[in-house]
């Protein structure tokens, strides 16, 4: 089988999971580049490494990505929920974000994206948007993109706009990994609670690389595991 689905009772279980997964591999030696994500899914997750003794300070990681036009002290930047969540609690060799404030973005895709196959992903942690998107990879991104510069879609502007504070506008653009850098990674492992997410693992789950969604493009790396609230049978 292609995807391995753990399902748990609830989104602590889903972390508990994962704390799990990552000590193994820290254990073996075997996680020295983490990939790391944003988005509520993302709290439990953090909240249990924090609170566990793991010891991360061999470990280096890159987020999937950030929005274009706000700093890191901005409260809806994923550079500031990632210093609140995680950061501020755990030491890193090196943490690396792409730097939305950059003043030719091209150029710090390029650099973010080299710093990276430099590095090699051994683990990439994911969420999914509802509408199957992984990182910003919106509908129609190309398997062979890299760190680029996406436009955000009407939906998830509307899904990603109720988190945002101090009536700051939603950036409609941000740098994320593309497929190719995600599907670089030693080993994806993909979390999704709740029945919003169910269409996109649906979609996994019927088994044909859809470019609409971009979740399907899993299907094409051979060690991923989903974990989810969800009964899918
Ligand atoms: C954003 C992020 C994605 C994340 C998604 C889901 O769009 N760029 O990486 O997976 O939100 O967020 P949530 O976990 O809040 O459902």
């Amino acid at each position: 089988e292609k995807c391995k689905f753990i399902q748990v009772n609830s989104p602590e279980q889903g972390a508990d999971q994962f704390y799990h997964l990552i000590k193994e591999e820290l254990e073996n030696d075997r996680l020295h580049v983490l990939g790391l994500a944003t988005g509520s899914t993302m709290i439990p997750v953090y909240k249990k490494l924090t609170e566990s003794a793991l010891d991360f300070s061999n470990v280096t990681t890159f987020n999937l990505d950030e929005y274009v036009g706000l700093p890191a002290s901005s409260p809806n930047s994923y550079a500031y929920f990632m210093k609140d969540n995680l950061f501020n609690k755990k030491t890193f060799k090196e943490t690396n974000i792409p730097d939305g404030m950059a003043s030719d973005l091209d150029t710090e895709c390029a650099r973010y994206e080299a710093a990276l196959q430099n590095a090699k992903l051994d683990i990439q942690l994911l969420g999914v948007g509802e509408n199957g998107h992984i990182a910003f990879n919106e509908p129609g991104t190309p398997a062979d993109s890299a760190t680029h510069v996406a436009t955000l879609t009407e939906s998830t502007l509307g899904v990603n706009s109720q988190y945002f504070e101090n009536d700051e506008k939603i950036p409609e653009t941000a740098l994320t990994m593309g497929i190719a850098s995600i599907l670089s990674a030693k080993k994806l492992v993909l979390l999704a609670f709740g029945e919003k997410k169910r269409p996109a693992l649906m979609k996994v789950l019927e088994g044909k690389v859809d470019k609409d969604w971009t979740i399907t493009y899993l299907l094409q790396h051979d060690d991923v595991t989903i974990i989810t609230d969800l009964d899918l049978k």
